[in-house]
């Protein structure tokens, strides 16, 4: 079971309260090392494809390692969505991440519309094409429906798109991809997490709003640990 908790845009909590934690925290870039000195095991929110260069407002890979971070997030829906990010240059930002030395959780997930219009294998295949398996890959499935709007995917949608997207990496990737990891996320929280995690190709979770408040990160963390340890 892999949680990792994505703070965004938000300064995120003190972190008295995550002593011990077993569990991964993505916060913004202003607490990267505040958190690796902390002992958190700490990922970055983004990672540029370039080692350095002329692209500002970016971070590279060799960049994030020197503080100690051992990995990134890539593609989540909101870079996407609002930052122009497409597959191509979730492609190249992974395979670099990757090369570096950086573990990956690399993000895909259907709009509404697309669920809607049927289009969520399509999507998600397009996505999945892209990403090449790695044993330190891991993917999150985030239905963009649920991100943030305190509309969680039942668990059974879960494990459906959960099994699915399993069934296309070992169609692009053979057992290599069906190997990967896949967590989930989107409005997971420590009342629906244990439900979540208890499906068969449910491998974790990626947490957003929740992951703010302590007590109920650690709680979705402890539920992991009790699920699978
Ligand atoms: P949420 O965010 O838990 O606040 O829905 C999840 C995410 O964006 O990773």
């Amino acid at each position: 079971m892999i949680v990792a908790g994505n703070w965004k845009m938000y300064r995120g909590p003190e972190l008295d309260g995550l002593r011990g934690l077993d569990a991964i925290v993505c916060p913004p870039y202003t607490r990267l090392r505040e958190c690796v000195d902390a002992g958190l095991t700490t990922y970055a929110q983004n990672v540029h494809w370039e080692a350095e260069g002329a692209y500002t407002g970016e971070i590279s890979a060799p960049m994030l390692l020197e503080l100690g971070v051992a990995g990134s997030l890539v593609g989540h829906s909101e870079r996407r969505q609002y930052f122009g990010e497409t597959d191509e240059t979730v492609a190249k930002r992974t395979r670099a991440a990757l090369d570096a030395g950086l573990k990956v959780i690399a993000c895909v997930g259907e709009t509404l519309a697309e669920r809607e219009g049927g289009e969520t294998e399509d999507v998600l295949r397009r996505q999945l094409s892209v990403l090449e398996p790695h044993p330190s890959l891991v993917l999150a499935y985030e239905p963009v429906w649920a991100i943030g709007t305190g509309k969680t995917a039942t668990a059974a949608q879960a494990q459906e798109v959960h099994a699915a997207i399993r069934a296309v990496l070992r169609e692009l990737g053979g057992s290599a991809g069906a190997e990967l990891r896949i967590q989930y996320g989107g409005s997971v929280k420590p009342e629906n997490a244990a439900e979540l995690m208890a499906q068969p190709d449910v491998d974790g979770a990626l947490v957003g709003g929740a992951s703010l408040d302590p007590d109920g990160f650690a709680a979705i963390g402890a539920a992991a640990v009790a699920q699978r340890p």
